[in-house]
């Protein structure tokens, strides 16, 4: 399993774009807004790989001062709890920290706080609703 960057429109792209919207969008019944699509050219885009597809990805987009957002962690549900998010994660901090990235926040599902805490993130703030469910902030601190 290897984490790679996808190119925005990309055919692994598309592949991710599959795979976000089974696992985070269609449970819930939901779309893509204009506003998020028009983000996503402007994002970095990581996949893991296996021989035939990708298996986990996660949506980074630049929030300037050395700060970025992680957003659409997906990992195929057959394949959660093995180890994959955390792998894929890691992957990404090591590529966020070459280029100088210091700190990562996000919006935690209130399901997936702990797998984020596990990985060194903190809660921060009161519990919000977003997209129908309850979320948190979260942050962590990379160099
Ligand atoms: C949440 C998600 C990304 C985690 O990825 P994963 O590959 O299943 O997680 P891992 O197997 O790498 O787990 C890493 C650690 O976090 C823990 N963990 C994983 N999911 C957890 C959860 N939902 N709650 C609490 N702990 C969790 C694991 O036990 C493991 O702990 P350990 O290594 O210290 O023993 C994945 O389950 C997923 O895609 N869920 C559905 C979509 C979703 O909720 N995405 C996040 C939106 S904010």
């Amino acid at each position: 399993m290897l984490v790679e960057e996808a190119e925005f429109g990309s055919e692994t792209y598309g592949e991710m774009l599959v795979l976000r919207k089974r696992i985070l969008r269609d449970p819930l019944g939901l779309e893509w807004t204009a506003e998020e699509e028009a983000w996503e050219s402007r994002e970095r885009h990581f996949a893991m790989k296996v021989d035939n597809g990708i298996v986990a990805c996660v949506v980074i987009r630049p929030l300037g001062n050395g700060a970025v957002k992680l957003r659409q962690m997906a990992v195929e549900p057959e394949q959660q709890g093995a180890g994959v998010g955390r792998r894929l994660l890691g992957g990404v901090e090591k590529i966020l920290i070459t280029d100088e990235v210091d700190r990562i926040e996000l919006n935690a599902r209130d399901a997936a706080v702990g797998f984020y805490e596990r990985l060194g993130f903190r809660k921060v703030g009161e519990e919000f609703m977003e997209v129908t469910i309850p979320h948190w902030k979260m942050v962590k601190a990379l160099r």
